[in-house]
């Protein structure tokens, strides 16, 4: 029973755990059936768990249990009370504790395999070469990843300054740490020696790449911590891939490797969003929260009452909305979807207009508009939506700034010049609701506040927008 176990029942139902995990996650690619992905990757999840247990035979299930219980515990809390705003702060925090746990899993193996029994030979002699290396790499982007994933989670929350901390030469820092780490490495790996060198070489490991995860982040200011976050989930996933061939696990390969490619194809689509390079993001020190631009330098600027804004609404034939990082702030979507009803109500033709990286996290916008079920059809991505601003009659800007800023188009000078952004002042009237004239997260200008055909409607979105619902009610029911 025992061999057919291993031999027949365990891969197939590792095959089965890595085909549900691809199903899941191209299940995820799409709102409607993203609640089937995440369940059948929760699914593979489980079955790759229940496996690994079958394959191992007999182990002590107390602290399976007890770590069953408490993880589940802590993961369901922390997914119950999370704000949708510090979404990625918990994201962080949970890539880093996949990278930790990864490293965990490949120093244990060191342990027990090599060091315990006292060989004095080379990893590498007792793993073999490539075990060896992969363990190495599981300890060193494990630990990178869940050091640096602290540090970008107490950034997001506000409990260390978001601002880049610039140390002198610090590429020459980081250089010299990571080769420190990697002779560690290859010391545990292809060198002969006691136990207690092999014990010192790989605490000398991890604590240095423990260091290079902290160095990384701390140069990243704040606002550039979801492609930070995306990389690292990206890292986090290659850990789990390395310590899946330490252990010679085919799912943890597959999982991992799904893990890595997603996170990095994310962090690009993230960067070209924002008309950025990963090296860039990584290394020059932008993304400052808040910024310089003052409001003395705007000359020309309209303001609407909720009054004035709801009577340009009423009379149009289509109306975009454009929802950005202060939707999410205010909590608005709620108030703005029963906006986009009454207007239809009225015939009035609505959508919502879709930046890819409108807000601070991915998939921001439509996160938080699917829980106020605005219907998916109504969200129109960049492409699609541009050149349809010439025949509309009304755009409501509801918390966004750069996404629509005409520099990133008109001044090649801008710090956002090339970034694509929604061409909103090609329609008739633009209304744009935020509390003043302060910048976004770019920290620069926006011209479109000053042009003929924008009004700013000043105050806080959900406020704003409970306003103009009430006009809108009292000019219906005035008709
Ligand atoms: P931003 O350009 O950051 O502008 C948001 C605006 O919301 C601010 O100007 C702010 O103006 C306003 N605001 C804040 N709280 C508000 C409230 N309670 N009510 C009304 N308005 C409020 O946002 P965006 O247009 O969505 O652009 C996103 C930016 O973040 C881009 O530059 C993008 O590159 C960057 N970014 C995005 C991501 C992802 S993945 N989405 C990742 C990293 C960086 P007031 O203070 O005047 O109200």
């Amino acid at each position: 029973m025992n061999n057919t176990l291993t031999t027949f029942v365990v891969p197939v139902l590792y095959l089965l755990s890595a085909v549900l995990f691809i199903f899941g996650l191209k299940g995820l690619t799409r709102v409607r059936s993203a609640r089937r992905g995440n369940a059948l990757a929760s699914l593979a999840m489980l079955i790759a768990i229940v496996t690994t247990l079958l394959d191992l035979g007999f182990v002590d299930y107390q602290w399976i249990i007890a770590g069953l219980v408490i993880g589940g515990l802590v993961g369901a809390v922390a997914a119950l009370k999370v704000e949708m705003t510090a979404m990625p702060e918990m994201v962080a925090l949970f890539n880093g504790f996949g990278g930790g746990a990864s490293a965990l899993v490949a120093l244990s193996i060191l342990w027990k395999e090599v060091i315990e029994p006292s060989y004095t030979e080379s990893a590498a002699a007792v793993l073999g070469g490539a075990s060896a290396i992969t363990a190495f790499l599981s300890i060193l982007i494990g630990a990178i990843t869940l050091s640096g994933s602290l540090i970008a989670f107490l950034k997001l929350s506000g409990k260390i300054g978001g601002q880049p901390t610039l140390l002198p030469a610090r590429h020459v820092i980081n250089s010299v740490i990571f080769l420190g780490c990697l002779a560690a490495g290859i010391y545990i790996g292809f060198f002969s020696h006691a136990p207690s060198a092999m014990v010192m070489a790989a605490l000398v490991a991890t604590i240095l790449s423990l260091i290079l995860g902290v160095l990384m982040v701390i140069p990243i200011g704040g606002a550039d911590m979801p492609v930070i976050i995306s990389f690292l989930n990206s890292l986090s996933g290659v850990a789990a891939a390395m310590t899946g061939f330490v252990l010679g696990n085919n799912v943890l390969i597959i999982a991992g490797a799904l893990v890595g490619a997603s996170g990095l194809i994310l962090t690009q689509i993230m960067c070209v969003a924002m008309n950025r390079t990963l090296g860039n993001v990584l290394f020059s020190g932008f993304g400052q929260e808040g910024g310089s631009a003052d409001s003395g330098e705007y000359t020309n600027v309209r303001s609407y009452s909720p009054e004035e804004a709801a009577m340009i609404l009423e009379t149009a034939e289509s109306v975009v909305i454009v929802p950005g990082y202060g939707l999410a702030v205010a909590q608005a979507q709620h108030a703005v979807k029963e906006l986009a009803d009454l207007l239809q109500k009225r015939g009035v033709k609505v959508s919502y207009a879709i930046h890819p990286v409108a807000g601070r996290m991915p998939g921001h916008m439509n996160v938080l508009l699917a829980e106020a079920d605005v219907p998916y059809e109504q969200l129109i991505e960049m492409e699609r939506i541009n050149p349809e601003f010439k025949t509309t009659d009304a755009v409501l800007v509801v918390g966004a700034n750069d996404v629509v800023n005409p520099a990133a188009e008109k001044d090649p000078k801008s710090p956002i010049a090339g970034m694509p952004v929604l061409q909103v002042w090609e329609a008739q009237t633009v209304m744009m609701i935020k509390r003043s004239l302060s910048p976004g997260f770019a920290g620069i200008k926006n011209e479109l506040f000053e042009y003929d055909n924008n009004m700013m409607v000043f105050g806080d979105a959900k406020k704003v927008l409970q306003e103009i619902v009430s006009e809108v009610k009292s000019l219906n029911a005035a008709a």
